[in-house]
């Protein structure tokens, strides 16, 4: 029999437990740093120094950071269901736990790519330098989607969602468009489930189950209740 088709849209918060900040919680990492000036096209032109040393920091603590149980159990549901991961974490933590299926929509901390052509993209595991720069000359940049940018695969997480059978949401605040317009997509009918410590506001949901837990424990509680599917 065909495994049922479980699509995931994750966030910060998920990683939270892991070590690594989210944006928006207090202590996130927007208040200790202005999104305008780390996060834009406007701040890369006006300071790429800062910028890269934003996410060069970034990817020392992600690379000092490991998979918690969250991230381990959605991988592990893969024995049981087609688990297709949506995330807005630029974090490789659903890798590193064996997630097979992982779609980034904001990019990924450990690539950089060219700032005059986004298709020359490579890995980068240190830091990124000024004057470093890719085979077209240009400067390399992190290969993050920032804000007032393109994301280039929403159309593809899109595609996922309206196929998903089984659809949940761990760790996202749901503030940032079009990312958190994905939930629209979802087939009214499937379940669905939310986990978050605090669950954010969403215009009402159909089929939807609220798991109020940090992403560890709502994980689990979650695989609780799908057992009734397998
Ligand atoms: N377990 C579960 N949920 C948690 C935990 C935890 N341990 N800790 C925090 N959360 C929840 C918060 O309650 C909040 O709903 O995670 C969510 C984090 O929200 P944000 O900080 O806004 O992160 P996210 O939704 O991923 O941000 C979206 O914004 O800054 C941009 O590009 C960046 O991808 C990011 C996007």
């Amino acid at each position: 029999m065909a495994k049922k088709k479980l699509v995931v849209l994750t966030g910060a918060g998920i990683s939270a437990e892991s070590g690594l900040k989210t944006f928006r919680d207090s202590d996130g990492l927007w208040e200790g740093y202005d999104v305008n000036e780390v996060a834009t096209p406007r701040a890369w032109r006006k300071n790429p120094q800062l910028v890269l040393d934003f996410y060069n920091l970034r990817r020392k603590n992600v690379a000092d950071a490991r998979p918690n149980a969250a991230h381990i159990g959605l991988a592990e549901l893969e024995k049981k269901f087609d688990v297709h991961i949506v995330t807005q974490n630029i974090d490789d933590l659903h890798e590193r736990a064996g997630s097979s299926k992982v779609l980034h929509l904001h990019g990924e901390i450990f690539k950089m790519r060219s700032d005059s052509n986004e298709e020359l993209v490579q890995e980068i595991r240190g830091d990124i330098m000024l004057g470093d720069v890719a085979a077209d000359g240009g400067q390399f940049r992190p290969h993050i989607v920032w804000f007032e940018e393109p994301v280039p695969k929403i159309e593809q997480a899109i595609h996922v969602v309206r196929r998903a059978e089984i659809f949940v949401v761990v760790g996202t605040s749901l503030v940032v468009y079009p990312a958190a317009g994905l939930v629209n997509y979802a087939p009214a009918e499937i379940p669905k489930f939310i986990i978050d410590k605090h669950i954010p506001y969403t215009s009402s949901i159909y089929n939807l189950t609220v798991i109020e837990k940090p992403a560890t424990e709502g994980v689990k509680a979650l695989i609780e209740m799908l057992r009734s599917e397998f």
